[in-house]
């Protein structure tokens, strides 16, 4: 299956997708002498601003996920591994499992909707657990299972783009080479994994390749991942798009301008229901009236194996209602700066995710192929979950 796959990889595609001023990026990774430093991108700040910044606790990567200096499905579940990593520098010889239980739950206890976040936590711990001998044994085992999730999470973010390449050349071939237009939610690009991304994965594949496509952007208010990141980052790799206001999917689909629907996922059930972004719903209703493709592209640690019905069972985030009160962005002389949008006493709610059942999306696009959003054809891709 996979030899398949390589033989059609486009060539600019075998290196890492994150290119920032000529200089490549994960958006994760390890500094210092000791590896004693997770240094990540600073989210807030773009797309005005490119910062990196050091976290040199546990603390502080807590922080970095719940804040949203990180952020995304993939990227939160890396930053929790690394997190874990020095959760291990930090906890005493004597205490050494009792403190990393306790900074497993924290980790766990800073954002609820993406799943990725609880299985790489809990990856680290069955790997520590394992691991017997003496402290610095252990640290160096915690270093290199974190390591492995993040080099985990961008081969299968390649691989991702490489099936989710093949529904984009075949829209292309259906139309004869004229340009293919796609819209996407959020951001599920490299920013929200550790590299290449899932939903602009594909793109850039397919772009990669010679295909010409378009892409629409939903801004995905209130924190306008869309218009901030998916921008800068399609930008940035020279891909076409277009900027569009959350609620102009609809009539661009009335009218035969969307080729394929492709977004992320933070939490797919067995039964192939989807947690993503909020908004994301709604795109998927339009797109199955005006039969438009809509799929969803995910790692296998976005499937939480232990729930079917997404609607009933997949938590949802609620955050603070200031996100939706407020908007932030930059001034004409450069400022970053926020503002309120409504009246002062005016209320607000603020749902991070929304569920779309399975029956309205085409295909699963996964690391390991393309699967119908079903239990059957889910573990058709996944057998080892038949229990
Ligand atoms: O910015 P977040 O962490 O609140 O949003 C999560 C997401 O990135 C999106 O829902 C995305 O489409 C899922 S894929 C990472």
């Amino acid at each position: 299956m996979f030899s398949n796959l390589i033989l059609k990889t486009p060539r600019c595609y075998t290196a890492s997708t994150m290119n920032v001023n000529g200089r490549r990026y994960r958006t994760i990774w390890l500094e210092g002498p000791d590896h004693g430093v997770v240094r990540i991108i600073n989210q807030l700040l773009l797309p005005h601003h490119f910062e990196t910044l050091d976290l040199r606790t546990v603390e502080a990567v807590r922080r970095a996920i719940k804040d949203m200096y990180v952020r995304g499905a993939g990227l939160i579940g890396a930053a929790a591994a690394y997190g874990m990593y020095l959760a291990a520098r930090e906890a005493g010889e004597a205490s050494f499992e009792e403190d990393l239980l306790a900074a497993a739950k924290m980790l766990k206890n800073t954002r609820p909707t993406a799943s990725n976040l609880a299985c790489a936590v809990d990856t680290m711990l069955a790997a520590l657990r394992s691991r017997q001998g003496k402290r610095a044994q252990k640290i160096e085992a915690a270093r290199l299972a974190a390591e492995a999730i993040a080099e985990g999470d961008v081969q299968s973010c390649r691989n991702i783009g490489l099936y989710g390449l093949e529904r984009i050349r075949a829209a292309a071939e259906r139309k004869k080479g004229e340009t293919v237009h796609i819209l996407t939610h959020c951001n599920a690009g490299w920013l929200a994994f550790v590299d290449y991304g899932t939903a602009l994965s594909p793109v850039y594949a397919a772009f990669d390749a010679g295909i010409a496509l378009h892409v629409w952007i939903d801004e995905t208010r209130p924190r306008n991942q869309g218009a901030a990141l998916t921008a800068w980052e399609l930008g940035g790799h020279g891909v076409p798009h277009d900027l569009i206001p959350d609620n102009a999917g609809g009539h661009l689909m009335q009218h035969g301008m969307v080729d394929l629907v492709i977004t992320g996922a933070d939490r797919v059930t067995r039964r192939g229901d989807a947690a993503n972004k909020i908004g994301t719903y709604l795109k998927a209703l339009a797109a199955k009236e005006n039969g438009v493709p809509f799929y969803v592209a995910l790692p296998s640690s976005t499937f939480d194996w232990n729930m079917s019905d997404g609607l009933e069972e997949i938590p949802i985030e609620e955050r603070d209602a200031e996100e939706v009160r407020c908007m932030t962005g930059k001034t004409a002389d450069g400022r970053i700066e926020t503002v309120r949008i409504c009246p002062d006493s005016t209320p607000a709610r603020n749902w991070g995710f929304d569920v779309t059942p399975a029956r309205y999306i085409t295909g699963l696009i996964t690391e390991r192929g393309i699967a119908e959003p079903s239990e059957q054809g889910i573990l058709k891709l996944y057998p080892e979950q038949n229990s």
